[in-house]
């Protein structure tokens, strides 16, 4: 799987982080991680843990070759062996330890374009891990048997330390989150970016996006936040309950990187301004602690959402002509169900769902350094 130059790479990076211990590598910055994380050849993210990986070149990069890569798709018989044939004879295990549907298909569908051999693992009942196996231990044993882990776990430093473990390994194979605890949610955002890319016609710079629902524990708002710092003149605008605002460390990154952001109230009048309208869920799961589990087998009900951050169906009226209204999924009441089914353009969701498996190809092909085998084919 790895060429020659990688290896020496690897080699270095791997020296760095045998002298570190979990504790010594845990607390350190975003960017000093980041040479951890990423291939120190082409700067590409190598595992894949944090949006704060991702710099201008490589979106614009993964945003090229989930364009092209979906082209080529359209030759059905040519292009789609050539698209098989990329990752012919590697596997990938797709290790899902929360509930799971766009993710979790978009990565396996992902796969199979490449041509990769698949298994998941959805039941942590089901592997050692109910035998009391370490994740540590169970994340090296994985690494015996396939070349790429996707990883989604309650967790928010699973993956990291699985990418910690796999570092000091002698089978150094990438491991992307799939969505960590209320922290991140990496591959959601670039799915949300591209969405963004192919609506604009690749000009992202200086939209306003507006961010509604769950923005304290939505691990995708979280993630694309921190892509924002990319693109230039970017202008935020949160709408959110009070108990569920945006959070100190995200405020902060913004405040860094100049990034300007305000919040507001009242969803209805701040649409007029949106280039984007980005609508999330509650994310109530994260309530049970406080509210006792829930008896298993019984469906939680859920709260109805406050009109004020709902999505009615008359908003359409108020938004662009060439706005967006998206969504990272699943929904609830949030919007408007027929919103949903509506046939107006500008409701996206559908096509930022589909847009995400074109992104995990071209993650995943670039992980693997397929991406200029993808932009060259004729
Ligand atoms: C996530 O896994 O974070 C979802 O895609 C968004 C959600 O669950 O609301």
């Amino acid at each position: 799987m790895e060429n020659k130059k990688w290896s020496e790479d690897s080699q270095e990076i791997r020296k760095r982080a045998l002298i570190m211990n979990w504790q010594e590598f845990s607390v350190m910055g975003e960017k000093d991680k980041t040479v951890f994380l990423n291939n120190i050849e082409t700067d590409n993210p190598f595992h894949v843990l944090f949006s704060q990986q991702f710099d201008r070149r490589s979106l614009d990069l993964l945003c090229q070759v989930a364009e092209k890569a979906r082209m080529i798709h359209k030759d059905r018989v040519e292009g789609r062996k050539f698209l098989k044939s990329l990752l012919f004879g590697t596997y990938a295990l797709n290790f899902f330890h929360q509930p799971s549907t766009r993710t979790f298909l978009s990565f396996q569908t992902a796969q199979e374009v490449l041509g990769m051999g698949i298994r998941d693992i959805r039941d942590p009942s089901t592997s050692s891990e109910a035998k009391g196996e370490t994740l540590e231990d169970s994340i090296r044993t994985f690494s015996s048997y396939f070349d790429l882990i996707i990883m989604r776990h309650e967790n928010e430093q699973a993956a990291e330390l699985g990418a910690w473990v796999l570092n000091k390994s002698d089978r150094r194979i990438p491991i992307i989150n799939a969505g960590s605890g209320k922290d991140q949610h990496p591959t959601q955002a670039l799915t949300d970016v591209y969405t963004l890319y192919k609506s604009f016609d690749g000009k992202i710079d200086g939209r306003t996006i507006v961010m509604v629902g769950d923005l304290a524990r939505g691990r995708t708002v979280r993630s694309l936040s921190y892509l924002m710092k990319n693109y230039r003149g970017m202008k935020l605008i949160f709408v959110s309950p009070l108990h569920l605002r945006v959070s100190d460390d995200i405020r902060s990154f913004f405040d860094r990187h100049q990034i300007s952001y305000r919040e507001a109230d009242n969803l209805r009048e701040v649409i007029p301004v949106a280039d984007a309208i980005y609508m999330t869920r509650v994310q109530d799961e994260w309530d049970q602690k406080d509210q006792g589990e829930p008896i298993p087998g019984q469906v939680k009900i859920h709260q109805p959402i406050n009109p004020k951050y709902k999505f009615k169906k008359e908003y359409l009226d108020l938004m662009k002509e060439n706005a967006v209204l998206m969504h990272p999924l699943p929904k609830r009441d949030e919007i408007d169900e027929e919103v949903g089914y509506s046939s107006d353009k500008r409701v996206v969701f559908w096509r930022q769902e589909r847009n995400g498996m074109w992104m995990r190809v071209a993650l995943i092909a670039t992980i693997f350094q397929k991406e200029n085998e993808i932009l060259n084919w004729q």
